[in-house]
């Protein structure tokens, strides 16, 4: 006699609409990295983090089964949290440290049904893919650390495939930007709204203004900006994150939920400064 199973098959689910709610992106970062991550992050999880993984997963409106491109991972759990939810996650990212911590992570974290987890030791300035090859790229707060972003926004449209959405979130500013942290850490100039911290090698920062980000990374392949929402204004960004608290920016996570939940809709809504982010979507016609 033939057996029977209630379980849907892998095949059966793909296809089905990938949804992440800040809750959900808080419960997967306790799952992935446990309890402690709530009061002290191991990697890069706060306030910002909890606005954009929700954001480019509903921005690339992922369905499982579906192929994400993460370019610069570090050590964020964004691909497992994709890969969890039955998204084929490639890890794109400089260092070959933080691609193994990834590979490790992956290993002692993996769950039957989850999708497939590709890490690759590149640069985003090069990408090791075809023209029009992938059709879903996320890049979180990642590309204003790479100075030679005009290669990258060239990348981005040489390897998009026509039809595909690439989601990226990037620092804004409206115009020029004097300074950065300070007060808090040294920031020193090096260009128009572009910054290296004092005594950390390659630590390198950027702001985009709206042109910025179009000459960079809409023109040279034609691709259609759109869904442009910021976050972290005159709250989130003025009396916290660029003032002395921000050194609780990795401590008590909780509080950055209720954040998230809270403040940043209302800084939305009725809040008109510059936001120190912005979140944007690219497509290929
Ligand atoms: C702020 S971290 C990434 C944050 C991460 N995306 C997240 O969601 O938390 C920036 C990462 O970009 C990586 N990176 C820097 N230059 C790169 C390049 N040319 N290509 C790929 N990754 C690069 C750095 O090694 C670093 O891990």
């Amino acid at each position: 006699m033939a057996t029977t199973t209630l379980q849907p098959t892998r095949r059966q689910r793909d296809g089905q609409a990938v949804r992440l709610s800040k809750w959900r992106t808080v419960a997967y970062e306790v799952a992935l990295n446990g309890w402690r991550i709530l009061r002290e992050t191991v990697n890069d999880f706060s306030l910002w983090r909890i606005i954009e993984y929700p954001w480019a997963t509903r921005a690339l409106n992922l369905r499982r089964g579906d192929l994400v491109l993460d370019v610069g991972s570090g050590t964020s759990s964004y691909p497992h949290m994709l890969a969890r939810e039955g998204v084929n996650v490639i890890v794109l990212e400089l260092d070959p440290e933080r691609v193994r911590w990834q590979a490790r992570k992956r290993r002692a974290t993996a769950r039957p049904g989850d999708g497939r987890f590709f890490p690759l030791v590149a640069s985003a300035t090069a990408m090791p893919f075809c023209a029009d090859s992938i059709a879903r790229i996320a890049a979180i707060s990642s590309l204003e650390h790479i100075p030679d972003d005009a290669a990258v926004g060239r990348e981005i449209g040489r390897i998009l495939a026509p039809g595909g959405i690439a989601a990226l979130t990037l620092p804004f500013t409206s115009g020029e930007r004097a300074s950065f942290f300070a007060g808090i850490r040294r920031f020193v100039p090096v260009g128009r709204n572009a910054f290296v911290q004092e005594g950390k090698a390659g630590s390198f920062f950027r702001f985009y203004t709206l042109e910025d980000l179009e000459r960079t990374y809409a023109r040279p392949a034609g691709l259609r900006m759109s869904r442009l929402e910021g976050f972290g204004r005159s709250i989130l960004n003025g009396r916290y994150h660029e003032t002395r608290l921000t050194r609780y920016w990795r401590r008590f996570v909780l509080k950055d939920l209720v954040l998230a939940l809270v403040v940043h809709p209302l800084e939305k809504r009725f809040d008109r400064s510059d936001p120190l982010y912005v979140m944007f979507t690219l497509h290929k016609p």
